[in-house]
């Protein structure tokens, strides 16, 4: 089968088209013929020697952890042969998503929406999950929550917007004003442009701020959340100085990592099945072009996903 290999750390013209051996499901794992991929700023990171690479051993690695597609031989009393599945296969693990078939155990993945083309369900996966694990389960938004969301507009933030609008938040978000446009249509109540202002002199009595940025605007965020509030970053570390000022403020700050998990990924199938939530897809590259998919994310400015086609 068709794969995209690294043999090394490095840029993207490290990916490499290749052919290896379709890879064989064990117990309770299931063999998918993946129709889309969908790729994550961690992907790069990773393809850098960062990011998930710690957890990888086995070379060449095979990028990625998002698909959707078709199972085409299932050990697993969960899903059958001829099921239309979308999920993170193994996140933080060897994902080994960029390739025609991937190997996935049964408890990472959910059964696709049928309202909803493969391409918008692999974009619904790493972004989605993160989105929901920390607005439902390392926070908990409730109705009438005030919500900051950094980067509305992209792969996270598109989602967070929509998850926290359906829990009953007032969300806000930010971006450049070139996506001003985008993040209101999924139901923002206010936009922030980053570029023109300082959030922190617009906004006050935040209940909770999801950063999808740096640890500088991490620690800024500390000035809009009130007593109580609660700051999670995914993309930096809760540095000391941001501990020192959250626990002088009384906010709970944290961050996290996004996990596998198919009963998650069951809960988002609800919400796209029920045009609560929507992927955005702005890019489509064919696998041969995933090089370019790469060049494209690391560019920051993506808007919602990027999916590669096997
Ligand atoms: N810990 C975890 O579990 C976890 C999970 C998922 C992602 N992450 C990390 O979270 C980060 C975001 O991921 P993603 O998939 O959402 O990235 P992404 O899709 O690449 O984000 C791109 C978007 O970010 C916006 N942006 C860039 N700089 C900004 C700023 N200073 N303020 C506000 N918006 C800004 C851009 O909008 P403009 O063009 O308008 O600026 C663009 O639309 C990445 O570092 C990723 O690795 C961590």
């Amino acid at each position: 089968m068709k794969a995209i290999i690294i043999n090394d750390f490095g840029p993207a013209s490290n990916l490499e088209l290749a052919d290896v051996s379709v890879p064989k499901p064990g117990d309770n794992e299931v063999l998918i013929k993946v129709r889309s991929i969908s790729i994550n700023p961690v992907d790069v990171k990773t393809r850098g020697g960062k990011g998930a690479a710690g957890g990888i051993k086995e070379w060449p690695i095979i990028l990625g952890w998002d698909i959707s597609g078709e199972v085409t031989e299932s050990n697993s009393g969960l899903v059958k042969k001829g099921d239309e599945v979308f999920g993170m296969i193994n996140f933080p693990g060897h994902g080994k998503a960029y390739a025609e078939y991937v190997v996935a155990n049964a408890n990472h993945i959910a059964l696709k929406p049928t309202n909803i083309g493969h391409d918008e369900a692999a974009a619904a996966c790493l972004a989605a999950l993160t989105a929901w694990q920390n607005l439902t389960d390392y926070y908990k938004v409730k109705p009438g929550d005030r919500v900051l969301v950094h980067a509305g507009s992209g792969g996270v933030g598109h989602f967070a917007i929509q998850i926290a609008k359906h829990l009953g938040a007032y969300v806000i978000a930010t971006s450049s004003e070139a996506n001003k446009k985008f993040v209101m249509s999924l139901g923002a109540d206010e936009h922030i442009d980053y570029q023109a202002v300082n959030f922190e002199d617009e906004l006050n009595d935040i209940d909770f701020v999801l950063n999808t940025q740096s640890a500088e605007i991490g620690k800024r965020s500390l000035a809009v959340l009130k007593e109580g509030g609660a700051l999670i970053s995914i993309a930096s570390a809760i540095t000391d100085e941001i501990a020192a000022g959250a626990k002088a403020k009384g906010i709970k700050a944290s961050q996290t990592m996004v996990k596998s998990s198919g009963k998650d990924m069951e809960q988002l199938a609800k919400l796209l099945a029920d045009s609560q939530i929507g992927s955005h897809v702005s890019e489509t590259y064919s696998l041969d072009d995933m090089q370019k998919a790469h060049t494209s994310l690391e560019s920051g400015r993506t808007v919602g996903k990027i999916v590669v086609k096997p």
